[in-house]
């Protein structure tokens, strides 16, 4: 596998101006020359903050969410266009919080691609069973379908999406799928995505859950695992670093 990976932290709904001035310098001061490409995505709020922070390194700004819609009278959303506006790259699109706690269906995550692929942001659709799908023997279901959703309103430029295969169960529950699991997975959204694009191999498919300095490397070291999506982790600097240190 020679792509170069991509380690994208979320910080999720943590922060604050004081705190993430001193995690940015933390990570800043060890990163190094980081041999993967890197992306921080933070609250809405705080865009400006840590793109003025971040500006000319090595760690590219991203999003939690964008709005399926384009402009207009939706109140709280933010489009994909102010996304871009303050030097936004990489959006999350469909993250399971997002589908579990906000209604997104496969339908509005498959819109969410779409807005954020005509701003010329790329976006990282998650997708991932939960623990009773896992039990009933419908991971590969799941995971087909969501993506499914994805490739039909996409399928053209299919090949300049990310893809984050996160296990439900694995969300902060300090439960990683082992690496056999993940790639297995990672194995089937690849497969589903060449029927689809010629250009498949060069799609990152990234690992989410429990993501973790000790368990990086062995995952970071599947054939189909092209980086990682770090939640709690990526909270810690020391604890990034090391997650950075295994992509390579
Ligand atoms: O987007 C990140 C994932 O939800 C993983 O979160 O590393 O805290 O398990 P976690």
């Amino acid at each position: 596998n020679d792509k170069k990976k991509l380690i994208a932290a979320n910080w999720k709904m943590n922060g604050d101006l004081a705190a993430n001035e001193a995690l940015l310098h933390a990570i800043l001061a060890g990163i190094g020359d980081a041999a993967c490409d890197l992306a921080l995505a933070v609250p809405a709020p705080y865009l400006a903050q840590v793109q003025a922070l971040t500006a000319g390194t090595v760690l590219a700004l991203a999003a939690q969410d964008v709005s399926q819609h384009e402009a207009g009278a939706y109140t709280g959303e933010v489009s994909a266009a102010m996304l871009r506006d303050f030097g936004v790259r990489y959006t999350l699109v469909g993250h399971s919080e997002r589908r579990q706690y906000h209604g997104e269906t496969d339908q509005v995550v498959a819109q969410k691609a779409q807005r954020a692929l005509a701003a010329g942001l790329t976006p990282i659709v998650c997708v991932g069973e939960t623990l009773q799908e896992r039990e009933a023997g419908q991971t590969e279901a799941v995971v087909r379908r969501q993506l499914a959703a994805v490739i039909q309103r996409n399928g053209h430029c299919i090949s300049e999406v990310a893809l984050a295969y996160e296990p439900v169960w694995a969300i902060g529950t300090g439960h990683t799928a082992s690496p056999a699991q993940a790639q297995a997975v990672h194995a089937v959204l690849r497969a589903q995505l060449r029927a689809a694009s010629a250009q498949a191999g060069r799609i990152r498919l990234l690992y989410g859950g429990s993501l973790n300095a000790a368990n990086a490397a062995p995952l970071l070291a599947q054939p189909d695992i092209d980086g990682g999506l770090v939640g709690g982790a990526s909270l810690k600097a020391p604890d990034f670093l090391a997650i950075i240190a295994a992509a390579h």
